[in-house]
């Protein structure tokens, strides 16, 4: 359902993306280790046979089977959750845990070579890649912290290893060297012992590292209020003893020096029969602490044949056996593919993204006129300020005058009224916003958006001309105190007009996502973008984040990881652990959009204590009120069957689940009254994050239960958390000032 969310920009474990650094460690089980701990490499074949593993998402169907998941752990939405990531009451579900994830078969570690003793001690080499993701709730402090582990069993934790004991150990047992575990921390909890609350440890037996290195200077937040994806290299050289582990985003390659580098005798501490897998705890604070992808390698030590296979089991669970050589074959054609297949298709998205010049612009077929830089100064009398329509984060919109067409001999000149949208950024930044929105909309038709008049393109001066709409944007018709610009006192809209509004903004929206040949998701949609023309008609404007998105691919990845784009209120909750926008995003806000249109208040407002309009229209709608949340303005003159089908909608497009959220066709039909509403439950589902498949049955199953009120209680703190900490995402709709393309 919700897992292709989780699809991930992984690099490949066996690419070396050019660097020796990054190529040494896909066959680093024979390699060298040199003073710094990077690993040098040597010649393949030497060493023998290694297990290798690769799980690029997980699903609940390897519990048990490929990984032992223990304590308070679970595997949801493709990610392995070392603590429980469920938003129900924070003081229940997410503080004070601690839990494991084993991969389910154990390793031989080493191997006493009793002639010689310790020092002649054959030690595995391994080497581990996963991409961590610790996410914590905007507005709260991360705690405790996260660990690859290996450990003599698939036990779950200690009890009594929340908190400060990453699960590892608990007051009793730390330190013990009974305990034979060894770990690799990344910590986000100052402890009196530790460097700071973001750094990495390598822990032996303890939770006191026996060596830790702060992130911060590096410029690594374990858990930042954006979501952070990150990839950890660890390296083990068994014949040198040392380990080194590497962290980077996970959009970067393998850095070329570790981060921590490290003596460690395995040998010496591990049990020879070992698991590895994750651990991580919260305490009063808390943090989700996913994994989303793993890969490992080990050298295979085999059991003798005399001796009593303690690991049977694990050498027959389906795992692949892979001599050095036959790994760097599957480096070489690897690197073959992402040569000749990755590189070139991201060298023609490069292309298409910022490689239009206006040469190109100019030959497209039917394209949009373009302007002499001159004339739409003209227009718009040098950008006068009293011509300003309004401004938003790309740039300013004028209000103009131009000759009509002279190619269309039917209206040649007679002139036109029309809103130059002349964009802020000269930067490149500024090109690429003009460049998307321009090969966007230019391709786009439908009566229900903001039709582009044309374009311009002098000596680095970018300008989009569109239609003029004469009735400006939607929030200046709903939020009637709110001062405008250049404001006339205006008569509230009229329940009619607010439907048929309504209807035009989910036919656009059933265009971009469904209708037109590629996928386009709007990204930005909100009352301040929807323009009214002289009939009070919808116009969908402002492709300024609008991306097309392959009809195969169910979103669009930001490649600039630059935060979640869009305003607080119209953002689906999910965004801010993927900030991809997709469809089911766009019907999110488009919720929000219903819900003000009948209500005449701004998603995030303050109301009988909640945060958000949703918030409070759920709570009517449990209570059988909904009907009160119309707006007063309309003095009841409303249809009653109709404002509860948009109070409905609004509601399922608000679902917390994505995939749950009505899609745009059944939108569509909705409106013509041709398709019954969803049933909405009485209580807004929890937001659960990565979302758990099925999520509907079981929130429908909870609903029947007596604890649901903690969960709307606890669902509307989450809003709210978010809200206090989007400020940094995108701006409040107070200082929203975005009436652009009116
Ligand atoms: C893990 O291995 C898979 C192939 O088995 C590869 O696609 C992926 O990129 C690897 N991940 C990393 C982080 O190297
Ligand atoms: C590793 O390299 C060092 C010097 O670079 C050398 O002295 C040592 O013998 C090498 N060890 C192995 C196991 O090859
Ligand atoms: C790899 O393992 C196979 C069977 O386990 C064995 O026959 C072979 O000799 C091993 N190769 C090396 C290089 O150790
Ligand atoms: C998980 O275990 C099953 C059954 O042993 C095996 O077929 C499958 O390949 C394993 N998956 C991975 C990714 O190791
Ligand atoms: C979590 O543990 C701490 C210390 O052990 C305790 O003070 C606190 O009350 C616990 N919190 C919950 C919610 O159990
Ligand atoms: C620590 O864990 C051990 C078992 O590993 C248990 O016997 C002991 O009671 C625990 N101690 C505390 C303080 O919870
Ligand atoms: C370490 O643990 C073992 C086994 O649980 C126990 O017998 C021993 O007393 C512990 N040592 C210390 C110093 O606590
Ligand atoms: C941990 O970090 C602190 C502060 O940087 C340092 O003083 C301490 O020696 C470190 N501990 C170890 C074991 O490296």
């Amino acid at each position: 359902m919700a897992v292709h969310f989780l699809v991930l920009p992984l690099c490949f474990l066996f690419l070396g993306t050019g660097t020796p650094a990054s190529s040494a460690s896909t066959t680093s089980l024979t390699t060298n280790t040199t003073a710094d701990g990077s690993p040098a490499r040597q010649a393949a074949g030497s060493g023998g046979n290694v297990t290798t593993f690769s799980f690029t998402t997980f699903h609940g169907d390897l519990r048990g089977v490929n990984m032992t998941v223990v304590g308070d752990a679970a595997i949801n939405g493709g990610a392995l959750q070392i603590t429980p990531d469920s938003l129900n009451d924070a003081a229940d579900f997410l503080t004070n845990k601690s839990g494991r994830v084993l991969y389910s078969a154990p390793f031989r570690l080493w191997r006493d070579d009793k002639t010689s003793g310790n020092a002649n001690k054959k030690v595995a080499s391994f080497s581990a890649v996963f991409t961590v993701n610790v996410f914590r709730a905007p507005g709260t402090e991360p705690a405790e912290g996260f660990a690859f582990l290996i450990a003599p069993s698939a036990d779950k934790p200690p009890p009594g290893s929340y908190g400060g004991f990453l699960g590892l150990t608990n007051a009793s047992t730390d330190g013990n060297a009974s305990n034979r575990i060894v770990a690799v921390e990344l910590d986000t909890e100052k402890q009196p012992y530790d460097p700071d609350d973001n750094h990495i440890g390598l822990n032996v037996n303890s939770v006191v590292s026996v060596a830790n290195v702060s992130l911060r200077p590096l410029g690594i937040e374990i858990c930042p209020v954006k979501t952070a994806k990150y990839n950890v290299w660890i390296d083990y050289d068994g014949a040198a003893r040392r380990i080194a582990v590497y962290m980077a985003d996970v959009a970067e390659s393998k850095p070329a020096s570790p981060v921590l580098a490290s003596k460690l005798d395995l040998g010496a501490t591990v049990a020879e029969s070992s698991y590895f897998g994750f651990s991580a705890s919260t305490g009063r604070k808390y943090q989700l602490n996913c994994v989303l992808a793993w890969n490992m390698t080990v050298e295979r030590i085999p059991w003798d044949v005399d001796e009593p296979s303690k690991t049977s089991k694990g050498l027959t669970l389906g795992l692949v056996a892979v001599g050095v050589s036959v790994a760097v074959l599957v480096a070489a054609a690897l690197g073959c593919y992402y040569l000749c297949v990755v590189r070139r298709r991201k060298a023609k998205s490069e292309e298409e993204g910022s490689a239009i010049t206006g040469t190109m612009i100019r030959s497209l077929a039917g394209g949009p006129r373009e302007f002499d830089y001159r004339e739409l100064r003209k227009a718009t009398n040098n950008f006068d300020e009293r011509m300003k329509l309004g401004q938003g984060g790309y740039g300013v919109v004028y209000r103009g005058v131009v000759v009509d067409d002279h190619n269309n001999p039917s209206t040649a000149g007679t002139t036109v009224e029309v809103a130059v949208k002349k964009f802020s950024r000269a930067s490149s930044q500024g090109e690429n916003d003009f460049l998307s929105e321009l090969s966007i909309i230019n391709r786009l038709r439908h009566k229900h958006l903001v039709r582009l008049v044309g374009w311009s393109h002098d000596n680095g001066e970018l300008l989009l001309v569109y239609e003029y709409m004469p009735n400006g944007s939607l929030d200046q018709h709903l939020f009637i105190s709110a001062p405008t610009a250049g404001s006339r006192p205006r008569q509230p809209l009229g329940w009619e007009l607010r439907y048929g509004i309504v209807q035009g903004v989910a036919s656009a929206l059933h265009y971009l996502h469904d209708q037109y040949d590629q996928r386009v998701v709007h990204r930005d949609l909100k009352a301040s973008n929807i323009m009214l023309d002289a009939n009070f008609t919808a116009r969908l404007g402002d492709f300024g984040l609008a991306r097309a998105i392959e009809t195969d691919k169910t979103s669009y990845m930001e490649e600039v990881a630059g935060g979640v784009h869009g305003t607080v209120g119209y953002i689906a909750p999910e965004c801010f652990h993927t900030e991809k926008a997709t469809r089911e995003s766009d019907v999110y806000a488009f919720g929000a959009v219903i819900l003000e249109t009948v209500c005449g208040r701004r998603p995030r407002c303050d109301i009988e204590g909640f945060h958000f309009l949703v918030d409070w229209v759920w709570r009517l709608h449990r209570d059988g009120r909904a009907l009160e949340a119309v707006d007063p303005n309309l003095d009841g003159a409303f249809d009653e069957d109709d404002a509860e089908r948009l109070l409905m909608l609004g509601l399922a497009c608000s679902h917390p689940t994505p995939a749950e959220r009505p899609k745009a066709q059944a939108i569509s039909q909705i409106l013509m009254r041709s398709m019954p509403v969803p049933a909405v439950p009485p209580f807004k589902p929890s937001f659960v994050w990565p979302a758990i498949d099925g999520g509907f049955d079981t929130m429908s199953t909870a609903a029947g239960t007596g604890t649901m009120s903690s969960l709307v209680t606890s669902s509307s703190t989450w809003s709210g958390n978010f809200a206090r900490g989007s400020q940094s995402h995108a701006p409040a709709p107070e200082q929203d000032t975005s009436g652009s393309l009116v």
